[in-house]
């Protein structure tokens, strides 16, 4: 009796002390694709079984036999010497693969790893593509839907990173995450939102462009039109303004020298004959003064007497005119 219990006792304090190692610990991976464990032992295992969630999936047996519960699990021998070693891979990942793996061998301490399985989305940059004027405010908007768990999204502008305050809606095991970005169009940039979760080595991204504009050249070039314009109007105008001006004062000096003319023909009618020596070849001219007026020749009454009006002149009935000739 007691040569038993201490066999037992034997028995399960070597079974016990054999070691038993499972990698890796933590596994991330898309749902649709495979899983990957190692557990190894130090001891020959009599019986080695897997289980991923609780379930059975695989059982190893020393006489090299394996049974799999179904054709998505599989295992493979690697045992070398003094290292006792399976694989399992698990194909074709499901959600509910996720959970705990575990790897028991006989007599050995039960090991643990954990399975997430995680889904990837689609990423995409709201709007695409965008055209700025420069010093603009522009915002980007990347939403990256169908995640899971909910994933980091983050920017990265020319290169440089930018992080981003991601908010998140959850529907069923799925996250829409979006996140915004705001730049100042300063120089076309290559915009890329990147969407990462563990299970992905490298982040999902959507690339769009920003095109700025250069609005000071544009400016330019209007001012420049406008200005020109404006200079040619101006120009334009003064030009019309420049001969209507001419024109006016051709006319008006000639006018000028009309009225001058005449004018001058008044001061020869007012002026007494003996002061104006062109009076002498004016044949309308009288100096015999008989009509009585201061020193004679006068030429010119409008008053009272209608015959008093020297020959020469013909009366219309209210004003005298005289025809005569300036040489
Ligand atoms: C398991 O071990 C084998 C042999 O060392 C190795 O080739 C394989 O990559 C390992 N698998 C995992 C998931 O670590
Ligand atoms: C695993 O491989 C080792 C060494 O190649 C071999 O001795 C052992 O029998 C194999 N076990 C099974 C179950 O195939
Ligand atoms: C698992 O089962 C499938 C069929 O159900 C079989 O084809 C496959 O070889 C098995 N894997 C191993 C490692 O025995
Ligand atoms: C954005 O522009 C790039 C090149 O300029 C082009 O290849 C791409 O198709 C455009 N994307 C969209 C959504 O228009
Ligand atoms: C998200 O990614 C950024 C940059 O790669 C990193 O600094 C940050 O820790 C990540 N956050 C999470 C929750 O993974
Ligand atoms: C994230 O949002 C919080 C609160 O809305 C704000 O205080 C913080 O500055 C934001 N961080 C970034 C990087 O935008
Ligand atoms: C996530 O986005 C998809 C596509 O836009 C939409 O159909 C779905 O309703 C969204 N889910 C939530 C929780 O907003
Ligand atoms: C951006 O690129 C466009 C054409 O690709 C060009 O016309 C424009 O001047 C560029 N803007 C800047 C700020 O370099």
């Amino acid at each position: 009796m007691y040569g038993f219990r201490l066999g037992l006792f034997l028995l399960i304090t070597t079974v016990v002390t054999a070691e038993v190692q499972l990698q890796p610990l933590n596994a991330a991976v898309l749902r649709g694709s495979k899983a990957r464990f190692n557990c190894s032992t130090t001891q020959p295992p009599s019986v080695m079984t897997w289980m991923v969630n609780g379930r059975l999936v695989v059982t190893i047996l020393q006489a090299s036999e394996v049974f799999n519960s179904t054709d998505r699990y599989s295992a493979t021998n690697f045992t070398t010497p003094g290292n006792y070693r399976w694989e399992i891979v698990i194909s074709n990942v499901q959600r509910d693969d996720a959970g705990e793996v575990t790897c028991q061998v006989l007599g050995g301490a039960a090991r643990m790893a954990t399975l997430s399985v995680q889904e990837r989305g689609s990423v995409e940059i709201v709007g695409g593509n965008q055209t700025k004027t420069e010093g603009a405010q522009t915002e980007f908007q990347c939403r990256a839907v169908g995640w899971f768990p909910e994933p980091n999204v983050s920017w990265s502008v020319n290169g440089v990173a930018y992080s981003c305050n991601t908010s998140s809606v959850a529907q069923g095991n799925l996250f829409n995450s979006s996140c915004t970005l705001a730049v100042t169009a300063v120089k076309n940039s290559s915009v890329q939102c990147l969407v990462k979760i563990p299970a992905l080595s490298t982040p999902d991204s959507n690339t769009v462009f920003l095109t700025v504009e250069k609005l000071a050249k544009r400016d330019q070039t209007v001012l420049i039109a406008v200005t020109v314009a404006f200079s040619a109007a101006a120009l334009l105008f003064l030009i019309i303004y420049g001969i209507v001006f001419f024109c006016k004062r051709r006319k008006k000096k000639s006018s000028y020298q009309e009225e001058l003319r005449r004018a001058q023909i008044q001061s020869q009618n007012r002026t007494p004959a003996t002061e104006n020596v062109r009076g002498w070849d004016n044949r309308g001219y009288i100096g015999d003064g008989h009509d009585g007026h201061a020193n004679g020749g006068v030429w010119y009454t409008n008053h009272s007497n209608k015959h008093q009006a020297p020959d020469g002149f013909f009366h219309d009935g209210r004003r005298n005119h005289r025809h005569m000739t300036i040489v």
